[in-house]
């Protein structure tokens, strides 16, 4: 039997009570009844010190966080908008992978960004070229949640049937990228 896929969720907020977080556990119950071993980061918890450069020794938590990018086989990254960009802890993390040691590449990524206002396109618009130049490759579907916390409900469910249908139509379109992308990779770690 194949191998289950591996999923890893990535919250970018540095919030405790973060909106995105909530979007992020509903994705994780969908990759578990799609039957994939999903994994979910919280960055708002991991308290990641900043990237100091190439050469200077790694926190382990890092290099935990960065094996786990690389046993992945596909990504959700969950991203709130912070001044019309990703937020900082999102792009700090990022810059750890240099492309050479640890690689990303020819992994699918999904991205879904929650706010508390009208925007979110410009949080993923910062990440296209990020995620290009480390050869991520994005599924085209497009994921903005604007006014987030009225959809939720207290136990962080979503109300709009219609929006979680899209948003488990962007879940499964992941998985399928994910299991056709996987046999490329095959020797190549
Ligand atoms: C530093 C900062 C900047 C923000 N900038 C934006 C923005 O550019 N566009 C937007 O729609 N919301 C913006 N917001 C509001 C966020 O959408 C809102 O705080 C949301 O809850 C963030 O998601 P989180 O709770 O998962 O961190 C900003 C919030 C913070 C804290």
């Amino acid at each position: 039997m194949a191998e289950k896929l591996k999923i890893l969720i990535i919250n970018g907020s540095v919030h405790v009570d973060s909106l995105n977080l909530k979007i992020a556990k509903i994705v994780e119950k969908e990759l578990q009844s799609l039957e994939t071993q999903s994994t979910l980061i919280h960055l708002g918890e991991e308290k990641l010190p900043p990237f100091e450069g190439y050469g200077v020794p790694y926190p382990p938590r890092v290099n935990e966080i960065l094996k786990l990018m690389t046993q992945a086989d596909g990504f959700i990254f969950v991203v709130p908008e912070y001044h019309r960009s990703m937020p900082s802890v999102f792009k700090n993390l990022f810059e750890y992978i240099d492309d050479e040691e640890v690689k990303i590449e020819d992994r699918p990524a999904a991205l879904v960004t929650a706010t508390e206002g009208q925007w979110g396109q410009f949080a993923q618009m910062s990440m296209h070229g990020m995620l290009r130049t480390l050869r991520v490759w994005l599924v085209p579907d497009q994921m903005y949640i604007s006014q987030a916390s009225t959809l939720l409900d207290e136990q962080g469910n979503l109300k709009d049937e219609k929006l979680l249908e899209r948003l488990k139509s962007l879940v499964s379109r992941l998985v399928r990228a994910s299991e056709l992308l996987r046999p490329l990779r095959n020797g190549n770690g």
